[in-house]
């Protein structure tokens, strides 16, 4: 009855429809796939594999039967290399854990018992083993010509001062930081400095509103907030000061004050005296922390204990508090940047995400420095001062590992090649991409023009949930099929359901689940154990569920063709179609609002909203702009709709429901394809909404 009650309150989950959706997606890729691959795979060089950490198939096929047959085994001897102050007890498996809703409670649990830090062995241990004055940071400025480089000792040194810090105002194994800052060199310093102490970090990205970062804190009720005074952004100055203390003013309202706020002064986007400020509650970085000890205990906590949360969107209601461990995600982390990127010492490497996504945890920070890899920490945009940024960083930090978005690839496609080929770029080993399925002309364009024919292109899969790749392209060990993020990384055991929930052998497509824990899986959603059974393991019993739909090809080979629920990726930013809706309707002239997502040449997806205005209100550009502003200020500026159609209706069930597939196809200009129609309550408000189509 437990299960029942799961499957129950699943939500709005439509099975029917989201197939439906990733059909159509699937077939457009593999169009586009068979114009250029149809007689070739793309395969590294004989040169890339005899260097490679995985050099074939075969290699990878001993190594992934063991981690799947004896996955103990497996991750117990990768455990081995870090440092344990206490280890687990080997006397017990390593590992325990339920996905079955109907055999009780959800649980993963990896080396439980054991003793060790994330922040100890991605810093300490390689500064402890010699490698104090190797680089660890090289910070680049969003201006031309302000840098700054930090080795392992100096960052050492700088995680241990804000440890001090935090240990000085209270802050506590367990306690919850929210860190609201942009990328400079403190953003993963202080993330470190939480993790070092066994503080939880909640970073919440810098382009969330005041009402949005509200939310984050009012979940989970931090000690004291980390920002900075404002950020320049190639040619904007954002002041996340005020936004940080609009969002205490909002908590402030609803019982929850917060007790202190740590402000980086960036003097280079504002002056101290136009920050503004609250007394006895702010105090300013600079004037703090440089008086504290370059030396600071570690803490030392289990595996299982919190290590960060990180929100990110569900398909209903608030954002999910993703909760991720210690032991489990530091071995992914680790494990997974050094086999997809094939890092041996010596590689510079540089994830272009922002900390304040799971990328940015996962493969900006703790992965490569996990592995004492050098990191290029970016404040800017790809685009300022020109398109060419990026390839002049390369050049600049000989950057031998590129990781980026899709999104980010067609932008700089479209500006032409000239700003690549200026730059010599022979630096770059391996490319990367994340965050949405990259389509086969990006993809060639990276591969072609960026990599000059030269570099593999690991395309990875993985989620905020996941915290860790779990399907991708080893560099070295198989040829790519441009389109297809390939096959599943160690340890990793995906399975294509039927909307039954029955698993399907060979190639087929369907949902895609995974039959065991990864080892960085999320352990809970923040404060909500419920949330997190029903959101993940109620649709398909004994299964994790991604939330994304994909097809397995004859060679094995998986094919992500996008998510099945009302979740949209813009620009590899995940956004929830509810969270657009709610935040168009606290708009008082809004009555009732839609959102779908729609194909964006440069987004991926872009927001389509259909808006149906109070009784007595007109349309007017001014009231789209107004509604699209509110947008902006209720979620954030990478939420706001691309689209607003008005509608005088929605089109709905009899009983209310709204019908989205509809809703897509008219968003799509797919209007032949409406379907059937008669089910509709009003199937009249079908030709007014087409009618209005770009009015
Ligand atoms: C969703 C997760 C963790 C990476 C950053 C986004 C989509 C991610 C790919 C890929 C196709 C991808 C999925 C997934 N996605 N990478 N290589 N190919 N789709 O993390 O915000 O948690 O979003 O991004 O739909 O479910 P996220």
């Amino acid at each position: 009855s437990r299960g029942f009650e799961l499957q129950r309150r699943a939500g709005n989950f439509s099975k029917a429809a989201a197939l439906e959706r990733k059909a159509i997606r699937a077939t457009a890729v593999e169009a586009e796939v068979e114009q250029w691959t149809a007689d070739k795979l793309i395969d590294a060089s004989e040169e890339f594999k005899a260097k490679a950490l995985i050099k074939s198939r075969e290699q990878y096929d001993e190594m992934y039967k063991r981690s799947v047959e004896d996955p103990d085994g497996f991750w117990s001897d990768i455990a081995s290399e870090f440092h344990w102050e206490q280890k687990w007890d080997s006397s017990k498996p390593a590992s325990s854990w339920n996905l079955d809703v109907r055999k009780g409670p959800i649980y993963v649990e990896w080396f439980k018992g054991g003793k060790t830090n994330i922040a100890y062995n991605a810093v300490d241990r390689h500064v402890k083993a010699g490698r104090g004055g190797e680089t660890a940071i090289l910070w680049e400025g969003n201006d031309v010509g302000r840098d700054r480089k930090l080795t392992f000792q100096q960052l050492q040194d700088e995680v241990c001062q804000v440890a001090n810090y935090l240990r000085s105002i209270g802050v506590k194994k367990g306690d919850s930081v929210t860190i609201y800052m942009p990328m400079l060199a403190e953003l993963p310093v202080t993330m470190l400095a939480c993790m070092r102490i066994g503080a939880v970090h909640s970073v919440v990205f810098a382009g969330f509103s005041a009402d949005s970062l509200a939310g984050r804190m009012m979940d989970s009720k931090p000690r004291v907030v980390l920002t900075c005074s404002a950020v320049r952004r190639g040619n904007k100055v954002i002041g996340l000061k005020e936004i940080v203390d609009k969002a205490a003013d909002i908590c402030s309202k609803q019982g929850f004050d917060v007790e202190r706020v740590l402000v980086y002064d960036n003097e280079n986007a504002i002056s101290r005296e136009k920050t503004p400020w609250k007394d006895g509650r702010d105090e300013w970085w600079q004037d703090r922390i440089p008086s504290f000890e370059t030396e600071s205990p570690v803490e030392w906590v289990d595996a299982e204990d919190p290590s960060f949360m990180l929100y990110t969107s569900g398909s209903t209601g608030k954002p999910k508090g993703v909760l991720h461990t210690t032991g489990g995600y530091m071995l992914g982390a680790a494990t997974s940047f050094k086999y997809i990127f094939d890092y041996r010492p010596g590689d510079v490497y540089w994830c272009t995400a922002d900390c304040g996504w799971i990328t940015g945890h996962t493969y900006l920070t703790y992965g490569p420095l996990l592995n004492g890899a050098s990191i290029v920490v970016f404040e800017g945009v790809p685009t300022y001062p020109d398109a060419g940024r990026c390839w002049e960083i390369v050049d600049k930090y000989q950057v031998t590992l590129f990781y980026t978005a899709p999104t980010a690839i067609r932008a700089l496609q479209k500006s032409g090649n000239s700003f690549v080929t200026k730059y010599s770029r022979k630096s770059l080993r391996v490319l990367g991409s994340v965050g949405e399925p990259i389509n086969p002309n990006a993809w060639r364009w990276y591969y072609e023009v960026v990599g000059d024919s030269r570099c593999p292109i690991v395309d990875t899969w993985w989620q905020t949930e996941t915290g860790s790749i779990l399907i991708t392209p080893l560099p070295g060990a198989w040829p790519q099929k441009p389109g297809s993020a390939t096959l599943p990384f160690f340890g990793v055991q995906p399975a294509v359901v039927d909307e039954n929930g029955r698993e399907q052998d060979g190639p087929c497509s369907g949902y895609l689940c995974m039959k065991a824990p990864p080892i960085s899986l999320m352990r809970t959603l923040y404060g909500d154990q419920e949330r997190y059974e029903t959101a993940y393991f109620a649709p398909f019993k004994g299964f994790y569920f991604s939330g994304d739909g994909c097809r397995r090809d004859e060679d094995g080979y998986y094919w992500l063709t996008g998510r099945v629920d009302d979740v949209i990726n813009v620009s590899g930013h995940r956004i929830g179609t509810a969270e657009v809706e709610s935040a168009l309707v606290s708009h008082s002239m809004c009555a009732e609002a839609a959102v779908v997502g729609y194909d964006h040449e440069i987004k991926g997806q872009g927001i389509y909203a259909f808006v149906t205005l109070m009784e007595g209100v007109d349309y007017s550009d001014d009231l789209r702009r107004q509604l699209v502003t509110t947008v902006r200020s209720e979620i954030g500026a990478f939420a706001a709709p691309d689209v607003i159609h008005w509608a005088p209706g929605l089109p709905k069930t009899r009983s209310g429901k709204i019908m989205r597939r509809i809703l897509r196809k008219i968003a799509a200009n797919q209007l032949d394809e409406l379907g059937d129609t008669s089910t509709l309550a009003e199937p009249a408000v079908v030709d007014q909404l087409i009618e209005l189509r770009g009015k």
